[in-house]
């Protein structure tokens, strides 16, 4: 199966967002990635609510929503009222994780837990089966545009032995400083969803670099 792509909205023209999820629907993207920053849990704000209804308007793949915020259980309904299939949480952000993606699975939606580069993918082993996503951070989140941390190939070694282990469906996303560079190796250390800001849509045709990393 090739690798899945999920193109951070983050880093599109948001004067122009209708034509930017036009294109992601024309090309062959997997999910679109929402990156919703509270300048709290992270030091930036990016957009909410109103503008993730008005991106699944317009969207015909599936919304994967990155809450990078302070209490998430405050907005998961509105999240899945605005269109979200995947929601993940960061396992930094939830005292009560357990709870949170119980919460999100009675929306009908899928439950990721996202982990910040210092964090341990072994924190994880007791939650693990209850997750159909894993979004290991490769640069500290709050920006588009960081380079990427060399140390996230030994966290996706451990993670895919542990959901090898434990018989998980969690897949393994990567997000922050993904490239055609680092794409092979991800891949071929367990990634099963790459996340890709800035290298697609500042790329003279994103949906050929698209294209590219899911090659
Ligand atoms: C970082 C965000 C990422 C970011 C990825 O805080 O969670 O999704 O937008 O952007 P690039 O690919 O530019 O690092
Ligand atoms: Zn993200």
């Amino acid at each position: 199966m090739p690798v899945k792509v999920a193109p951070s909205i983050l880093a599109a023209d948001f004067a122009n967002l209708q034509s930017e999820v036009e294109m992601l629907n024309q090309s062959s993207a997997d999910f679109i990635h929402v990156d919703i920053m509270d300048g709290l849990f992270v030091p930036n704000i990016s957009f909410g609510i109103p503008v993730t209804e008005a991106i699944n308007r317009h969207a015909t793949k599936p919304l994967d929503v990155h809450l990078m915020i302070q209490n998430p259980d405050q907005y998961l309904e509105a999240f899945r009222n605005a269109g979200a299939e995947f929601i993940s949480v960061h396992i930094e952000a939830c005292p009560h994780l357990h709870r949170t993606i119980q919460a999100i699975h009675a929306l009908g939606a899928k439950a990721g837990v996202a982990v910040n580069p210092h964090t341990p993918v072994e924190t994880l082993s007791d939650i693990l089966m209850d997750l159909d996503l894993v979004c290991l951070m490769s640069v500290n989140p709050g920006f588009g545009g960081q380079k990427f941390i060399e140390n996230t190939y030994n966290k996706v070694r451990k993670l895919s032995a542990m959901i090898s282990e434990t018989g998980s469906n969690a897949e393994i996303e990567i997000d922050g400083g993904v490239n055609t560079e680092n794409a092979p190796k991800l891949v071929e250390c367990g990634a099963d969803i790459l996340v890709a800001g800035s290298f697609v849509f500042k790329s003279t045709s994103p949906s050929a670099t698209i294209q590219e990393l899911k090659a």
